[in-house]
């Protein structure tokens, strides 16, 4: 622990998603606050660097590669989590992706069973191996990340929105569920947020479609990753105690819930 670093802050924080965006940015900020963490990607270089990023910080840390779509190593996360550092105190359930943007019948199949696969399965597979760990060691915190998109779709993003709708309905579930076993879960729901994850998906939309865009997703103000990992890193620890179930705006704007 470093120099003015507070006991409390060595809690053990479990992120999926941490090679790049709001994942690495919200890893280096728990670092510098002395949490211990482990990081969990399927991009094994970029999670790497964002392991060296974290330690440079004096923050213990793993970094397990994992495909959080698959159950097999999201258990292996769970385990090596444990096995590390015998608890889990945080869950960020962060990893996600978009797909192409299109009107809704014009999406494969294919394309719908990625993005569930990932967005929804994924989140649900970690909550399915996290949650006995927390249940046994007495508790613990879920910040699931959902979006603007979890209240009011964006255009030409069916199915992506679905997928983060299906987020909140977790998150609230939780909320629900699991008042009197000492778990709380919060979704955080950015709406324009400065990373890579859109730059593929709006290369389907002419002119017309990406004006149509822009309209939908109204006056909001583009957050950075660090801006949205601060509210994530509220809504994790002791001074959010009173939400739970509850779906975090952070659109800096307009997007009412
Ligand atoms: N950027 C935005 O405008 C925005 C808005 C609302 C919500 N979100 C959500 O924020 C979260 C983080 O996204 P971001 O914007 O930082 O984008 P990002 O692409 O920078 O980060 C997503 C991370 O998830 C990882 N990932 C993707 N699929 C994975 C898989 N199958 N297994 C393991 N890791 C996987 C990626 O490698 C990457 O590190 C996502 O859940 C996203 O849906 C983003």
């Amino acid at each position: 622990m470093g120099r003015g670093r507070i006991l409390w802050q060595n809690k053990v924080v479990l992120i999926t998603g941490t090679a790049t965006g709001l994942g690495r940015s919200l890893s280096i900020k728990l670092a510098s606050q002395g949490y211990r963490l482990s990081l969990v990607d399927f991009n094994e270089e970029a999670g790497q660097e964002t392991l060296s990023l974290v330690q440079q910080q004096g923050a213990e840390a793993i970094f397990i590669k994992a495909n959080v779509a698959n159950e097999e190593e999201v258990q292996n996360y769970v385990n090596k989590t444990v096995e590390q550092f015998g608890t889990i105190d945080y869950f960020v359930n962060n990893a996600g992706l978009m797909v192409p943007m299109r009107l809704v019948h014009e999406y494969d199949s294919s394309e719908f069973d990625r993005v569930v696969s990932v967005n929804l399965k994924g989140v649900f597979l970690g909550l399915k191996y996290v949650i006995p760990v927390m249940l046994e060691n007495g508790g613990g915190n879920i910040v699931n990340t959902a979006s603007s998109n979890s209240y009011k779709p964006t255009a030409f993003n069916g199915l992506y929105s679905a997928t983060k709708h299906g987020v909140a309905a977790l998150t609230k579930s939780i909320g629900q569920d699991y008042q009197d076993l000492g778990i709380r879960a919060v979704g955080v729901a950015p709406n324009t947020m400065l990373t890579a994850i859109g730059s593929k998906a709006v290369t389907t939309l002419d002119q017309n479609r990406l004006a149509k865009l822009q309209a939908s997703t109204g006056p909001n103000i583009p957050a950075t990753p660090e801006d949205v990992a601060d509210t994530v890193i509220f809504a994790l620890t002791t001074g959010a105690n009173m939400l739970n179930g509850t779906i975090v705006n952070c659109a800096g704007g307009e997007i009412f819930n």
